[in-house]
C-alpha cells in the first residue's frame, strides 16, 4: 500500500462539510470528520442522530447530499454493519459466508475464527449462532480484508454485559495485532470511553468531539445523555485514578465489580 505510506499524517477517510439524509430528508449536516492510521474513533449519539448514517456515507453505501468524502486511495476499509439480515430460508454455512462477496481460502477463514475467538465454527449454519458468535463471525469477515480501517455500527447490540466487555477487549486485541484504525459506533458508553482516542457525539450534526476528557465535561454531551453522562464519568475516572495493569483483561476485575457510578440503575 505504498499510496498510505505517509500514514501518520495523511486520513484514510475525510469528511468536510458534509450532509446526508433519504429522500430528501435530512439525517446529517455539517460534518467535518477525518480518521487517520491507528486511531480508535467512538461516536456516540441518541437513537436516530445520524450514526449509521455517518458512517454509511464515509464507505460510499450513500452518497452525501452536500460536501466531501474523501477516501486514500487503495485505503481498505472492514465493515461490520449495525444489522445484518441472514435469509431464515437459505441454508449457508460460516465457511461460505466468510467467502462473500470475496473468495477466502479455507485456511485463513479457519484462522480468522480462531483469532476472533470462535474456533471450529466453519461448518455451522449463519442462523445456528448465537448472538456472540454472529458477531465474531461479522468481524472475522470483515478482517479477512486485512483492512486499515475496521468500522462497527454498534457491534455489541443484543450482548450481555460479560459478552459486551469481552467483545472489546477482542477489538482492542485486534487494534494491538494488526495497528488498523477503528471507527466504532457504540451506546455502551463507559466501556467505550476508556478504549478511544477521540470521541464524536452527534445529533444530527457533531455536537461535540475531542479526547473522552473533553466530551464527558461538554455541556452538550451532557445535555444528550443526561444521568447516563454522570455514571460514566465515575467509570471512566476510576479507570484511570488507578494503576491497574489489567484493566482490560481479566472480567472478574475488570467491569463486573460494582463501582459508586455503576450502582445508579441508569439504564
Ligand atoms: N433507509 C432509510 N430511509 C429513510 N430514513 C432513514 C433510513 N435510515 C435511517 N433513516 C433516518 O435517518 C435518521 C438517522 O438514522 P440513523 O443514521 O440510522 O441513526 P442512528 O444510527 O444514530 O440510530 C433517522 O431519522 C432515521 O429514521
Ligand atoms: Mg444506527
Amino acid at each position: 500500500m505504498p499510496r498510505l505510506r505517509g500514514r501518520g499524517v495523511t486520513a484514510l477517510i475525510e469528511a468536510e462539510g458534509m450532509a446526508a439524509g433519504y429522500a430528501g430528508l435530512p439525517a446529517l449536516r455539517d460534518v467535518d470528520f477525518a480518521i487517520r492510521a491507528g486511531e480508535i474513533v467512538t461516536v456516540v449519539g441518541p437513537n436516530g442522530s445520524g450514526k449509521s448514517t455517518l458512517v454509511k456515507t464515509l464507505i460510499g453505501l450513500l452518497a452525501p447530499t452536500a460536501g466531501k468524502v474523501r477516501r486514500a486511495e487503495g485505503v481498505t476499509i472492514g465493515y461490520v454493519p449495525q444489522k445484518l439480515a441472514i435469509d431464515q430460508t437459505l441454508p449457508m454455512t460460516v465457511e461460505r459466508f466468510l467467502s462473500l462477496p470475496v473468495r477466502r481460502a479455507r485456511e485463513d477463514a479457519a484462522e480468522m475464527l480462531r483469532r476472533v475467538g470462535v474456533p471450529g465454527l466453519e461448518r455451522r449454519q449463519m442462523t445456528r449462532l448465537s448472538g456472540g458468535q454472529f458477531q465474531r463471525v461479522l468481524l472475522a469477515r470483515a478482517l479477512l480484508g486485512r483492512p486499515d480501517l475496521l468500522i462497527l455500527d454498534e457491534p455489541t447490540q443484543g450482548l450481555d454485559q460479560p459478552g459486551v466487555a469481552e467483545f472489546y477487549r477482542l477489538i482492542e486485541e485486534v487494534r494491538r495485532a494488526t495497528g488498523c484504525a477503528i471507527l466504532l459506533v457504540s451506546h455502551d458508553l463507559h466501556v467505550v470511553m476508556s478504549a478511544s482516542d477521540r470521541v464524536i457525539c452527534l445529533n444530527g450534526h457533531v455536537c461535540c468531539e475531542g479526547t473522552p476528557d473533553h466530551v464527558l465535561s461538554a455541556p452538550e454531551y451532557r445535555a444528550l445523555f443526561g444521568e447516563e453522562a454522570g455514571g460514566t464519568l465515575a467509570l471512566y475516572h476510576h479507570h484511570h485514578d488507578h494503576s491497574h495493569d489489567h484493566d482490560h483483561d481479566d472480567p472478574a476485575h475488570g467491569h463486573g465489580h460494582p463501582h459508586a457510578g455503576q450502582k445508579e440503575p441508569a439504564h
